[in-house]
């Protein structure tokens, strides 16, 4: 199994305020007023410079409905990530720049053999052929999750690669030759399958993918979770914030011991995040 975990989180304390104050709609005054914590120290944290007590965190997590334990991590620059280990595939995480941040792709496959399964394509295609694994020849399929630019950046140069290969994409994207996936389709590669989930609310067409295993070799499984749960933080809700909510809410109720691999930061599992996600209460 290989599995790489380097990439920084994709949300510090600031992004994570600013996030659920957007969702909640709070002011940095009215937050402040709220919390008794002074303007110009929450607009300092949103500038990524902070110094809170942990009474002041416990405070702005209380109004914003935040998970204080989580919020406290992020602040202290140790937000506890798992070990991944125990799947009965191969994952390849693929981190290509994206920005001040890091924008990921996964390759999923039978370990040993040549082929794998591509799930987004990462910002740019030129860093994501350099992290590309040598041992994958050939791919079976590739997964979007939502057409941005930084998950589909490198989709034209991998089928030049890798030739004709079947995309499939959220239902209603705009993803040239890609084939729909709706919620609850199925689809069985190899020792492989691939659940879709619909998932609006970062985007209006966003799926997340959910990996597993089949037969003999069924156990622990990979949630593909795009733009919607990322470690310690979720995506911007760019589309509908309740139905991105709603969605955490969905993911949240997998099996603990889930990998997720979401499209910005490090992997994760579900259990962890139910511990310590700040969104998560
Ligand atoms: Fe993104």
């Amino acid at each position: 199994m290989t599995i790489e975990t380097a990439a920084p989180l994709e949300d510090e304390l600031g992004d994570v305020l600013e996030k659920a104050m957007r969702c909640a709609e709070h002011s940095e005054e009215s937050l402040g007023e709220r919390a008794g914590v002074a303007t110009e120290r929450i607009r300092d944290a949103i500038d990524y410079r902070y110094d809170f007590s942990f009474d002041e965190i416990a405070r702005l997590a209380g109004v914003l409905g935040l998970n204080e334990v989580g919020m406290a991590a992020l602040a202290s620059g140790h937000y506890p990530l798992p070990e991944i280990g125990g799947l009965p595939f191969c994952l390849h995480a693929l981190h290509t720049p994206h920005g001040i941040g890091v924008a990921n792709a996964y390759i999923l496959a039978d370990c040993g053999t040549s082929r794998g399964i591509l799930f987004d394509t990462g910002a740019d295609p030129c860093a994501l052929l350099q992290a590309w694994p040598s041992s994958i020849r050939h791919l079976d399929a590739i997964f979007i999750t939502h057409p941005e630019t930084e998950h589909v950046g490198g989709l034209a140069e991998v089928q030049r690669r890798f030739g004709p290969v079947p995309v499939f994409g959220p239902v209603g994207a705009v993803i040239p030759g890609a084939l729909a996936m709706a919620e609850g389709s199925r689809l069985k590669l190899g020792v492989l399958e691939v659940e879709t989930l619909a998932t609006p609310g970062h985007a209006e067409a966003h799926n997340c993918y959910l990996v597993r295993a089949t037969g003999l070799w069924s156990g622990r499984a990979v949630l593909i979770s795009g733009d919607i749960l990322f470690a310690g933080s979720v995506g911007g809700a760019f589309f509908c914030s309740e139905k991105l909510k709603l969605h955490v809410k969905r993911l949240l109720t997998f099996p603990e011991d889930t990998v997720v691999a979401p499209g910005h930061g490090p992997l994760t599992t579900i259990k962890n995040e139910r511990t310590f996600n700040p969104f998560v209460v």
